[in-house]
């Protein structure tokens, strides 16, 4: 951090930018197993915001680990250094007035910690998006399970690389219990309720 000089107050404030877009910059964090939904979720709202003009972004997993974090794996240090920069980047967003949703499996407390301290908690809606393991591999979107199975993917979260229930999530999203559809109702309430310029 040595000769850095940060100018931020020189930005134009993101007041500007919210104004402008007439809507409350906020980052969503949809957390939970691989095949848990976070993914078919984010997209959805995401659609369902933009056609209300809403101004959305998705940071998915599986797009960011192929691009900014493509250096990344899932060892647990790995795993720290992709929220971390998830984080920052979702953070920039909503910054600058960017309803952005968020969708990794953030496996453990420490993590999502590291998330909201980045982030800041006025900004943040943490989202567990509930999935039984063996529901999970019930579905298994990507084929995934089916070569955990066979012993073709180490560190798999939820088998030899841990995932902890949250203690204290803003919402929770019981996809075994709910239809996709209640679902994403469910979750567009709260949202919906967290943008709204004054
Ligand atoms: S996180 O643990 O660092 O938050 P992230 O959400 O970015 O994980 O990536 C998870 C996605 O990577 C999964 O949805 C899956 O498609 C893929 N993946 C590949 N290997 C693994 C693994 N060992 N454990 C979990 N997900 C994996």
């Amino acid at each position: 951090m040595e000769n850095l000089y940060p100018t931020f107050d020189k930005m134009l404030p993101r007041e500007a930018k919210e104004s402008l877009l007439k809507q409350k910059g906020i980052v969503v964090w949809l957390y939970g197993l691989s095949g848990s939904g976070k993914s078919t979720l984010a997209n959805l709202l995401e659609r369902k915001l933009h056609e209300e003009g809403r101004f959305v972004k998705v940071l998915d997993g599986d797009n960011v680990r192929s691009g900014l974090n493509n250096n990344l794996g899932f060892s647990d240090e790995d795993r720290e250094e992709n929220i971390r920069r998830v984080a920052e980047v979702a953070k920039l967003f909503a910054e600058g007035g960017i309803i952005t949703l968020t969708s990794f499996i953030t496996p453990v407390e420490r993590l999502r910690q590291n998330a909201r301290e980045i982030i800041g908690s006025e900004d943040l809606l943490e989202v567990y998006v509930k999935a039984s393991f063996e529901a999970c591999a019930e579905r298994d979107p990507k084929g995934l399970y089916e070569k955990v199975k066979a012993g073709e993917v180490k560190n798999f979260t939820g088998k030899d690389s841990s995932f902890q229930e949250p203690e204290n999530p803003d919402l929770i999203i019981d996809t075994e219990a709910q239809t996709e559809e209640e679902s994403l109702q469910t979750l567009y309430s709260v949202v919906a309720g967290r943008i709204q310029p004054d």
